[in-house]
Formats: structure tokens, C-alpha cells, sequence
């Protein structure tokens, strides 16, 4: 039998709309689940404008109603459920801990508590559940520790995903993205950038936009190759394509794995900018700030277990994902 539905949490989102776009694209079945906390309905609107037959879309609060989620998963019955849906601002994270609980872990366990054992599931977890690590590049065994509450929602997921994969025999694949930025080839879904953006790439579209043309950069001091922070930044065609050799593993796995979705390679903040810059021909300016509260001096990825094991490599260079994040906004 063909394994062709997919259920799609966080579908409105960048990471989650771009992979419900690339799974239709393929010619799977996808239903998206969101409730627009930090979104809205335009990326919805596109799939079920380009396919028509094959996307379906339910509005739905996954933390607070299981029973619409029972529903929708009773009557869609996915062989696959990819679950992107969460928050992921540290700093709110702090100030509001118990939405970040309920919202990230809530969501996951009425997930895990719903789905039928005949589903895989595919979670969005992160390289933040590294914490701030002297040892570097990390891979999958590297010590788990939390540097924000955000974090601890990543963790507790991932725990609460091991935990019923024992007990009810559910097969899991949590995938810890590294820094995700560029777009997809027909550029139709984009970051946003307008709506108070914590993240370098959205910053740096909005300065241009906005003509201020400056970006604030947090720390000059970290003991780093040019002293600002060092992240592996992966375009999002390929973390797309993670999900995907990660979807044609997960039967063949025990109860739960774990992979890092990076290149292995570190970028600073100001070889990030420069490139930004040189390539989309702009002038961003620079002024530094302090170290931004929460921050980790540098995280990068030893990928070699997803080359491995998923068959799965990270291709695009750094230069083609500031082009792409760029142009998309002028598509
Ligand atoms: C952050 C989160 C991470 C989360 C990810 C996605 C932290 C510590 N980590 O990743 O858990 O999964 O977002 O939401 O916040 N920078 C500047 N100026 C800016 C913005 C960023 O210099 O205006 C620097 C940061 O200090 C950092 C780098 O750019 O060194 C990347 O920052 P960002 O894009 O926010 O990602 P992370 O902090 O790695």
C-alpha cells in the first residue's frame, strides 16, 4: 500500500508551509493543522489555491482541543504526522513560560496521546537542545541541557516522543535543525519578516525594506573566529529534503532516532552579513550591541549521522541562501 498522507502541524508557517508545499509537489496527500498563534492564512490559502485535490486544511488549537484533533486524525488517518507546530522566540519564552508549555508540550503529548500506532511521526526539534556547548560541533550524543525555557519545550517534547514510542509502539524521528534560512526554488513562501522578526536573516530583509539599512549585531567579544557568533545555517530546501529521506527511515527504525539537520559548516554573524551583502549587492550597515541575553557563542553540526543514515546531505552553499531569502521577498 502506498504511504501517501501526511498530516502537516504548523502548515501556515515558513518551515511547515515550505514542506507541505515540496509534499504536494511529490504528489502526497497533505492536510495542514494550525491556529494561526504567530501566522497568518496567506501560505494556506496558496496551497489550496495550486492543489486544490490533494491539500486540506483544518484550523485547530492542537493544545487545547484533542478532541477536534481525534477527529481530524480519525478521519484523515495519515501514515505520516510532521509535527512543526510550536513558538520559538527565546526571549518571549522567559517572560511566558506557561504559554510556552502549554502551547509546545501540550500540543506535542495531545499529539502522541491521539495518533494511531500505524502513523510515524516526523518532530521539528532543535539545536537548541545542546544548550551552550564548549564542545563543538555537535552531534547527536553531545550533552542535552537547556538554555532557555523555549529549549526546555524542544527537550520535553523529544522525552515525552521517546516515552510513547515505548509504550505504544509509535516509531518517531526527531529531526534538531541548525539555523534554517533561504526559500524553496519557485520562492513562493517566505519568512516573514515584517512582524518583529528575532532572527538574523527576517532582520536583515527588514532593514532593507524598512530603508534603515543597519543591523544591530549582539557581541563582538565571543571567544569565536571573528568574535560575533558562529551558527550553521541551512538552506531550507534541504532541511525540506531532511523531512523527506527522514519519512522513508522512520518504518525502519526502533521506537525513536534522532538527527541533526545542519551542514557542518560555522558561519559568523559578520561573514554572514558580508555575504548577505555582496551577493544581493546591498550595504547593510553594522553596529554592535551587547552580547543579546540567552545567546551561545557558536553552534554547528556534525551532520555525519543524517549523511548516514538518512541518506540525506546538505548541498546548498551559504551564498545561494542569502540570494534566495533576498529574492523571494521581490518575487
Ligand atoms: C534562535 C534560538 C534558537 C531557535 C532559533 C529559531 C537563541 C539562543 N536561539 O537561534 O533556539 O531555534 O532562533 O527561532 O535565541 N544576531 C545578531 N543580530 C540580530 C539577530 C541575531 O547579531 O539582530 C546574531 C545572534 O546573536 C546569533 C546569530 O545572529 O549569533 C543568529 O541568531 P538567530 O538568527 O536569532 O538564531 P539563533 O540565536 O541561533
Amino acid at each position: 500500500m502506498k504511504k501517501n498522507k501526511i498530516l502537516v502541524t504548523g502548515a501556515a508557517g515558513y518551515i511547515g508551509g515550505t514542506f507541505a508545499y515540496e509534499a504536494l509537489c511529490k504528489g502526497f496527500e497533505v492536510l495542514g493543522i494550525d491556529n494561526f498563534i504567530n501566522s497568518d492564512d496567506t501560505n494556506i490559502q496558496l496551497l489550496k489555491e495550486k492543489f486544490p485535490s490533494r491539500f486540506q486544511f483544518a484550523e485547530l488549537n492542537l493544545a487545547d482541543d484533542p478532541k477536534g484533533l481525534k477527529k481530524v486524525l480519525k478521519r484523515f488517518n495519515p501514515n505520516f504526522v510532521l509535527h512543526f507546530a510550536g513558538l520559538k522566540a527565546v526571549e518571549e519564552s522567559q517572560k511566558k513560560p506557561e504559554l510556552y508549555k502549554k502551547n509546545n508540550v501540550g500540543s506535542t503529548l495531545n499529539l502522541l496521546e491521539n495518533m494511531a500506532p500505524s502513523s510515524s511521526l516526523i518532530f521539528s526539534s532543535s539545536a537548541t537542545v545542546y544548550g551552550a556547548n564548549q564542545q563543538q560541533p555537535l552531534s547527536e550524543d553531545s550533552p542535552i541541557q537547556a538554555s532557555s525555557v523555549y529549549g526546555l519545550t524542544k527537550i520535553e517534547s523529544e522525552n515525552l516522543i521517546q516515552r510513547y514510542a515505548l509504550t505504544k509502539d509509535i516509531k518517531a524521528i526527531c529531526l534538531r535543525y541548525f539555523n534554517p534560512i533561504g526559500s524553496h526554488r519557485d520562492y513562493l513562501i517566505v519568512e516573514d519578516y515584517l512582524n518583529n522578526p528575532n532572527n538574523i536573516m527576517p532582520k536583515l530583509i527588514k532593514a532593507v525594506k524598512s530603508n534603515n539599512n543597519k543591523i544591530y549585531v549582539y557581541g563582538s567579544d565571543y571567544n569565536t573566529k571573528d568574535g560575533t557568533g558562529e551558527r550553521d545555517y541551512i538552506h531550507i530546501t534541504d532541511l525540506v529534503q531532511g523531512h523527506i529521506a527522514a519519512m522513508q527511515k522512520v518504518d525502519n527504525i526502533q521506537n525513536t532516532q534522532f538527527f541533526n539537520l545542519g551542514t557542518g559548516k560555522s558561519t559568523s554573524v559578520l561573514q554572514l552579513i558580508e555575504t548577505f551583502n555582496r551577493v544581493n549587492n546591498l550595504n547593510i550597515e553594522i553596529e554592535y550591541m551587547e552580547r543579546r541575553k540567552g545567546d551561545v557563542p557558536i553552534c554547528y553540526a556534525n551532520p555525519f549521522k543524517a549523511n548516514k543514515e538518512l541518506n540525506w546531505k546538505a548541498n546548498i552553499c551559504l551564498e545561494q541562501m542569502c540570494k534566495d531569502s533576498w529574492e523571494a521577498t521581490n518575487a
